[in-house]
C-alpha cells in the first residue's frame, strides 16, 4: 500500500536516491507515484503507473527530497491526486500514508475559511491544516501537534515546510522508520529503501514525530512536545533480496524458495516455543486471527492446536475480531499471523485484545514491524523478504510454526525437519510443468471451485485466494459438506473443481462430494496421497496426515501462477491489491 521515502543528506542526488527508494517499495502495491525536491524552482514529478517504466537520466541536483507511492483511497487514480500535495498557498508540501477519517468535515471547515482544493484526496486537507496552523503557531513542531490532534484515522505523514526548510514526519497507526547513517537520514515506510546504505534505525511509535533540521534529527512526543531520547537499533538484515535471480518473477522465485527455506523457519529458540506452548495451554480461550491468506493459515493453525495440541482454538478474520471485544477476558490469548506485521485490521484486533489484557503471540515475517513490537511473544517466519503480492512462502512458514508449537504442547518429538526435506524434493520443475499443463487447459474458464473438509477446508480456501488474486478468475473455496446446500447449483459441464482430500472420515465424504460434482459434468482435479477413479487430473501428495495440506498448497500456487501467465496477468502485482495493507 502507500509508501513514503525521504532523504536528507550530504549527497547531491537526493531525487534519484528517493526515486530508487520508491522502486524498492513497489512490492507494497500502488497505482501512482510522485517525488518532490526543494530548489529554485522546486521540483515536482507525478506519474500514474509503474515506477520501473519511467526513465530519467537528468535528475535535478539537491540534498533533500521525498517521494510517495499511492494506492488510491480518496479520489481516482490521476496525476492530480498523486502525492506529494502542496497546501493552497504552497507553504508546505506533504505525502500521507493512511486515511484521514474525518477529512470531509475538516475540509468543509477549511473551505469556509477560504481554502481552495484542487484534488479529491484527504491528503490535501492535511496540507491545508498545516498551512493554517503555521500562520498562528510558533513552529512546525507546534503545527504538527495541532494537525495530529485534529486528524482521525491511521496515518503516517511527511511534511516539508518551504519557509523554514524543515522536514517532519509523524505516525499514528501507519509505519514510519528513520534510517540513520553518518551523514544521511532516511525517513520511510519500511527499511527496504535504505537498508543497503544503513542498518541503523529508529522506529517511530504512534504519537511520535521526527523533525529533521540541519542534517540532525529529533524525536518528539506529540502529546507533550518533549524530546524523546531513544537509542538507535542496528538491524541484523544487511540487505534485502531485491533480485529475481534466474526467475522471471518474484512469485516464481518465492514458490521455488520453498524447496529449502523452511529449514530456517524451524530454527526457533526452544525456550520461546516452550513458553508459547505453555501460555496457549493455560489460556481460557484461544483466538487465531489474520487477514487474507494469513487468516486461512490461522484457520488451519487453529485446527492444528486442536488436533495435535489438544486445545480448543477459534479462528477469526482479523477485521471481525473487534466484535468479540466485550467477551474477551484477561486469561484469553490472541495468536496472530502476518507477513508484513503492519496490517491495519490485525493491529486493530491487537489493540482491542490489549485493552482487555490478553497475551499476544505473533508469527510474523518482518522482524522490524509494528505487530512484532506490540506482541508479548514472537516467532519469526525466517523466510526472507516476500515481494510478490500473493503470499506463498510466508503462508507456509507460519503453518510450520503452528505445528511446532502444537507438538510442544503435546510433548511429542518434533519431526518437522523430515517434512522440510521431503518438501525440498516435492517442489520441482516436473510438478510445475504438470501445473502449467493443467492451467493451459482451464485458463479460459471464468469460475472454479475448490472443496475440502476439516483441515483441508482452509487449504481449499487458500487455493481459491491464490487463483483469484493472481489470475482474476472467480474461484471459491467451499466446505465439502456445504456443496449440497448451495454451490452444487452452480456446477455445469467442464467446470474445474479442485478436491483437497483429507484424512479418515473426511476422505470418504469429500470423495462422495467429488462424485456429486463429476455426475453434473465437473472436471475433477484431485490432491491426495492415493489415486482415485473420480479424478480427471491427479496431483499426488505424500502420506503425512494433516501435514498433507501444506504440500497441496505448492501445486495450487503453481497452477494459480500459470493461470495468471496464460491470462496475461502480472504475477507479481495483483490487480487492485497491496502487499502491506495499512488502511482499514
Ligand atoms: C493483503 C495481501 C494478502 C495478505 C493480507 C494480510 O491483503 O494482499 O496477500 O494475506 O494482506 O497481510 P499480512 O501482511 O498481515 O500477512
Amino acid at each position: 500500500m502507500c509508501g513514503i521515502v525521504s532523504y536528507v543528506g550530504n549527497k547531491d542526488n537526493a531525487v534519484e536516491i528517493v526515486f530508487e527508494g520508491l522502486k524498492k517499495l513497489e512490492y507494497r502495491g500502488y497505482d501512482s507515484w510522485g517525488v518532490f525536491a526543494p530548489g529554485k524552482p522546486n521540483f515536482i514529478l507525478k506519474k500514474v503507473g509503474k515506477i520501473s517504466d519511467y526513465e530519467e537520466s537528468n535528475w535535478p541536483k539537491g540534498s533533500i527530497a521525498f517521494g510517495h507511492t499511492r494506492w488510491a483511497t480518496h479520489g481516482g487514480i490521476t496525476e492530480v491526486n498523486t502525492h506529494p500535495h502542496y497546501s493552497a498557498h504552497h507553504k508546505v508540501i506533504i505525502a500521507q500514508n493512511g486515511v484521514m477519517e474525518n477529512y470531509s468535515e475538516v475540509k468543509k471547515e477549511l473551505q469556509k475559511k477560504g481554502y481552495k482544493f484542487i484534488t479529491g484526496t484527504d491528503t490535501e486537507v492535511i496540507a491545508n491544516l498545516f498551512e493554517m496552523y503555521l500562520k498562528t503557531q510558533k513552529d512546525l513542531k507546534q503545527a504538527a501537534k495541532s494537525v495530529f490532534d485534529k486528524i482521525e484515522g491511521r496515518n503516517a505523514v511527511v511534511v516539508y515546510d518551504l519557509e523554514s526548510r524543515k522536514l517532519l514526519g509523524f505516525r499514528n497507526g501507519s509505519p514510519m522508520v528513520l534510517g540513520v547513517s553518518k551523514e544521511e537520514l532516511f525517513l520511510a515506510s519500511d527499511v527496504a529503501p535504505f537498508i543497503d546504505t544503513t542498518q541503523q534505525v529508529v522506529f517511530l511509535n504512534d504519537g511520535e514525530a521526527v523533525l529533521i533540521e540541519d542534517g540532525k534529527y529529533e524525536i518528539i512526543d506529540l502529546t507533550s512536545l518533549k524530546t524523546v531520547h531513544r537509542t538507535e537499533t542496528v538491524l541484523e538484515i544487511s540487505s534485502i533480496a531485491n533480485e529475481k535471480g534466474d526467475k522471471n518473477s518474484f512469485l516464481e522465485k518465492e514458490i521455488f524458495e520453498q524447496q529449502f527455506i523452511f529449514k530456517e523457519t524451524l530454527k526457533q529458540d526452544e525456550k520461546k516455543v516452550t513458553q508459547i506452548a505453555t501460555v496457549i495451554k493455560n489460556a481460557t480461550m484461544v483466538y487465531c486471527i489474520g487477514a487474507g491468506t494469513a487468516y486461512q493459515v490461522s484457520f488451519w493453525g487453529a485446527g492444528v492446536l486442536q488436533k495435535i495440541g489438544g486445545k480448543q482454538a477459534f479462528p477469526m478474520i482479523a477485521s471481525e475480531f473487534v466484535s468479540q471485544k466485550d467477551f474477551l477476558q484477561k486469561q484469553d490469548v490472541l495468536i496472530i499471523v502476518s507477513q508484513s506485521g503492519e496490517t491495519a485490521d490485525t493491529l486493530e484486533a491487537i489493540n482491542a485484545a490489549k485493552e482487555k489484557g490478553l497475551k499476544i503471540i505473533s508469527f510474523v515475517n518482518v522482524e522490524s514491524s509494528t505487530i512484532c513490537r506490540q506482541s508479548d511473544y514472537v516467532l519469526l517466519h525466517r523466510v526472507g523478504i516476500e515481494k510478490a503480492v500473493a503470499s506463498t512462502k510466508a503462508a507456509l512458514a507460519p503453518m510450520f510454526l503452528y505445528y511446532l508449537v502444537a507438538e510442544k504442547m503435546a510433548k511429542v518429538k518434533n519431526n518437522l525437519s523430515k517434512v522440510t526435506s521431503l518438501l525440498s524434493k516435492y517442489v520441482n520443475k516436473d510438478l510445475e510443468q504438470k501445473a502449467r499443463n493443467l492451467a493451459r487447459q482451464i485458463y479460459i474458464k471464468e469460475n472454479m471451485y475448490l472443496i475440502g473438509r476439516g483441515m483441508s477446508y482452509p487449504i481449499a480456501r487458500e487455493g481459491s485466494i491464490k487463483i483469484q488474486e493472481l489470475s482474476n478468475i472467480h474461484a471459491e473455496g467451499i466446505a465439502g459438506g456445504e456443496l449440497k446446500h448451495y454451490a452444487i447449483s452452480l456446477i455445469e459441464e467442464g467446470i474445474p473443481c479442485f478436491v483437497i482430500v483429507g484424512e479418515d472420515e473426511e476422505r470418504k465424504h469429500i470423495l462422495s462430494n467429488a462424485m456429486e460434482v463429476k455426475a453434473r459434468g465437473g472436471l475433477i482435479i484431485g490432491f491426495d496421497d492415493q489415486k482415485n477413479d473420480v479424478f480427471d487430473h491427479y496431483f499426488p501428495l505424500p502420506s503425512l496426515g494433516i501435514l498433507k495440506g501444506i504440500f497441496a498448497l505448492i501445486p495450487l500456487q503453481m497452477i494459480a501462477y500459470h493461470l495468471a501467465l496464460f491470462r496475461g496477468c502480472d504475477p507479481d502485482y495483483c490487480r487492485n491489491l497491496a502487499k502491506s495493507v495499512t488502511v482499514i
